[in-house]
């Protein structure tokens, strides 16, 4: 099982954001997307669940290629794909729990009991039974993405998109939602995909990382492969220096 990016190109208009992106993300691993911000990492994965479409190259699940599928034929991607987005997409007039019951209903076609049951199981996986009852408005923002990654758990993804999952939440409520992913990765062998620029979280939970820099996968690998890298781009950006190399856009 794997996903496998060819050699994938997106342009918009005349911005080419994505210029040859080559990756390959293996089963069961916590892989890192990093990069600095509008590098085109939001871009790359919304490919994977076809809120986007390559103009050339491949994406294929499991050997089966999904860029050029018919909207409707997205749906079992998006079952074996969930996405975290980078913000709380959770309805405010539904309570935690109805937030969860709800695709556990629509999808799975789960009744009563049986749906809160399992709801209240995923809410205690990542650590949210005791605000179960409140609105997502009464919630901090770690709470809330914590809420929204069970809602994506209700359909056991094989794969879950995170995009910046800890941007915005203080560092308590950071670690916890890193430990949470980690932790998912490991006990429901689901394979993840972080894009991120928290450096904290990278070198603590990745398995791997790849870097995407003027539109192409600049260095994959390791967190201690890219801690020693000698590329200067990577030193620059994992060590947050503003003077280097790098050449960033806008600036
Ligand atoms: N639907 C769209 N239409 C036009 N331009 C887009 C669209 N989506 C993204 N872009 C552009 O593509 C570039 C890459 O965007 P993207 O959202 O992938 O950046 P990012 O690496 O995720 O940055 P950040 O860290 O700030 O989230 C940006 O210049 C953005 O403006
Ligand atoms: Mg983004």
């Amino acid at each position: 099982m794997s996903i496998i990016f060819k050699d994938v190109h997106k342009a918009f208009g005349s911005k080419k954001v994505l210029r040859g992106i080559d990756l390959e993300v293996k089963t069961g691993e916590v892989l890192f997307i990093i990069g600095t911000s509008g590098v085109g990492k939001s871009v790359t994965i919304k490919h994977i669940i076809g809120l986007l479409k390559p103009d050339a190259g491949e994406i294929l699940l499991d050997g089966e290629p999904i860029h050029n599928l018919k909207e409707r034929d997205y749906f079992p991607v998006r079952k074996r794909c969930g996405m975290v987005f980078q913000s709380s997409t959770l309805f405010d007039s539904l309570t935690v729990v109805e937030n969860v019951i709800l695709p556990l209903r629509k999808h799975k076609k789960l009744k009563g009991t049986k749906a809160e049951k399992e709801a209240m199981a995923l809410l205690e996986k990542v650590g949210m039974t005791h605000y179960a009852h409140r609105y997502p408005a009464a919630l901090g923002d770690g709470m809330r993405k914590r809420v929204a990654i069970a809602r994506t758990l209700t359909m056991d993804p094989e794969y879950i998109l995170f995009d910046e999952p800890t941007t915005g939440l203080d560092p308590v409520s950071a670690r916890r939602v890193d430990k949470l992913i980690r932790t998912m990765s490991d006990q429901t062998g689901a394979t993840s995909i972080v894009v991120s620029h928290d450096l904290e979280s990278i070198f603590s939970i990745a398995d791997r990382i790849a870097m995407v820099y003027q539109g192409i996968i600049h260095m994959v690998g390791t967190p201690d492969e890219f801690r020693h890298s000698d590329n200067a781009v990577v030193q620059q950006f994992i060590n947050g220096c503003s003077e280097g190399e790098m050449e960033t856009p806008g600036f």
